[in-house]
């Protein structure tokens, strides 16, 4: 397997840094345990006057959801999400459900939040998780027949990580890149925008 750990000064939470976005994946099918347990931490994610904005559709190999979420993908992401046993579609409600008339300003936050819940429990429990935009929101909605306050968000695909030679020859080289992030002082500012946090400046 490959190891691409995050590279940390400080150490942070083993799923955190075992954490990435593999497009190779094993053709095993996920545990249905797992699958409630991603689906109840997105559960529980905080969300803004606890709306919880979100709805996800769960995709299994083999059936029909999972076909039109599939088909919902651009090219590229075709090429590698056909050995992912699991494709899940995240969805938002853009309005409050207290005051149908407002928009709800922070529902893409709160999804991608539950998302972000629904990923630390699947790394706990040894899946990967890749998360996609590059799909047709607009079929999406249209093939799943959304009410029309919701949007569809991600495309997410969970399974166990695959073996890279399974991959196309551009797709394998892009999963051996070694991961990269901005330096820290350049994302957290004291005082004016731009000027870095000393704390974070070393
Ligand atoms: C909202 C979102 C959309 C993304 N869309 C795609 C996508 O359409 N196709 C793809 O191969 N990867 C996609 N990614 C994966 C990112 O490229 C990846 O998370 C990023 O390069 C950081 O790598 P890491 O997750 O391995 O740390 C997406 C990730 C997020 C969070």
């Amino acid at each position: 397997m490959i190891n691409k750990q995050a590279i940390t000064k400080e150490d942070i939470h083993p799923i955190l840094k075992n954490r990435w976005s593999p497009r190779a994946f094993a053709n095993t099918m996920v545990e249905e345990n797992k699958l409630i347990r991603m689906f109840e931490a997105a559960q529980w994610s905080p969300s803004a006057s606890n709306e919880q904005p979100w709805c996800f559709f769960l995709g299994i190999k083999g059936d029909e959801t999972y076909q039109k979420i599939f088909d919902t993908l651009v090219e590229f992401n075709q090429l590698w999400t056909k050995t992912v046993p699991v494709l899940i579609l995240s969805c938002g409600r853009k309005m409050s459900l207290k005051n149908t008339d407002i928009p709800n300003k922070t529902f893409m936050y709160d999804v991608g939040q539950a998302v972000a819940h629904l990923t630390f429990q699947a790394s706990s429990d040894g899946l990967f998780v890749h998360q996609m935009s590059g799909f047709d929101t607009s079929k999406a909605a249209e093939i799943f027949s959304l009410p029309s306050d919701f949007v569809a968000v991600t495309v997410i695909a969970v399974g166990y990580i695959g073996d890279p030679e399974i991959l196309h020859p551009n797709l394998q080289k892009m999963e051996n890149n070694i991961r990269q992030r901005r330096d820290l002082a350049e994302t957290v500012f004291t005082g004016d925008y731009g000027h870095s946090n000393k704390l974070l400046n070393k």
